[in-house]
């Protein structure tokens, strides 16, 4: 059977693909975001994960707003990105594993998650930035993946306990793949942050640090919290945690089966609270 070799969160904004492309890493403003890697680098050199499933959500590429799932899995044997208008380049597709991509869909349909299957699927920076910033010395990252899209975009959205039971099966899912693959579990979004109205660039470190402290030893935590109030605590687009509470989901039970590897967390790039985490889960 599959194994989940650990877990990987980071955020995802636009202006990251902007400072990769213009090689900005040592950049006084980019640095301190960008330092929080080379750690997990040397992690996932000696992890050797052969499979990604990416919970992330997308920003209107694949869904608009007339038509917006709550749960999406991808099929797909290659996922293509495109231009969302932020003039970033627009990166190489990823490659799909479609036969854990089935062998979830059907989990998931089991355990009844209405979800909609995507048998072709654009996956917009939300998805492919994040494998620049795991993987940034290759083109395209070295793993297959499997993405699943959570609607934060759109009220209403799942709340958090859902997420954190989807999380649960997908775990459960890879867990019973029949396959010697090493997977990792990747989140993207948050951390706080809000782009619009009258609370734009709202921030909340203390509520960014609980919440990064609960993945590690108390991975339930934010699911005491509704969407609204999460929206409240994160602001509107901060509610992209809900894709680490996923994430963490999937990895099983608290510590000592679930340890951090490392963390960052910087304020402020853009008007985003920005976070990374990755987590090893005990073979
Ligand atoms: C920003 C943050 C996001 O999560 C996103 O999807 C797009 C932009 C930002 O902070 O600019
Ligand atoms: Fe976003």
């Amino acid at each position: 059977m599959a194994t989940i070799i650990g877990g990987l969160a980071t955020s995802h904004i636009p202006a990251i693909g902007g400072a990769i492309a213009r090689g900005l890493q040592q950049d006084p403003y980019w640095k301190p975001f960008f330092d929080g890697f080379p750690p997990i680098h040397r992690w996932l050199e000696g992890a050797r994960p052969d499979v990604v499933v990416v919970f992330y959500n997308d920003h209107g590429l694949n869904f608009f707003l007339d038509k917006m799932p709550t749960f999406a899995v991808g099929a797909a044997p290659e996922y293509h990105n495109a231009d969302e208008g932020w003039g970033i380049p627009t990166l190489p597709p990823l490659a799909g594993n479609v036969d854990l991509s089935w062998h979830i869909i059907n989990e998931l349909v089991e355990k009844e998650f209405d979800i909609v299957t995507c048998q072709e699927m654009l996956v917009d920076h939300a998805c492919t930035l994040p494998f620049k910033l795991f993987w940034p010395d290759a083109d395209p990252a070295p793993v297959s993946i499997v993405p699943i899209n959570i609607n934060t975009v759109q009220f209403p959205l799942p709340k958090a306990l859902r997420v954190y039971r989807l999380g649960r099966a997908v775990g459960e899912a890879i867990r019973s793949w029949d396959s010697d693959a090493r997977v990792v579990v990747m989140a993207t979004g948050g951390l706080s942050h809000q782009l619009e109205g009258k609370r734009a660039g709202f921030i909340n470190r203390e509520f960014d640090l609980a919440f990064l402290d609960s993945l590690e030893s108390n991975p339930g935590w934010a699911t005491q919290f509704t969407s609204l109030e999460l929206v409240e605590m994160a602001g509107t687009q901060g509610v992209e945690l809900l894709m680490w509470l996923a994430m963490r989901a999937a990895l099983g039970p608290a510590s000592p089966s679930v340890r951090k590897v490392h963390s960052n967390y910087h304020i402020p790039i853009s008007n985003t609270a920005t976070g990374v985490i990755a987590l090893e889960t005990a073979a």
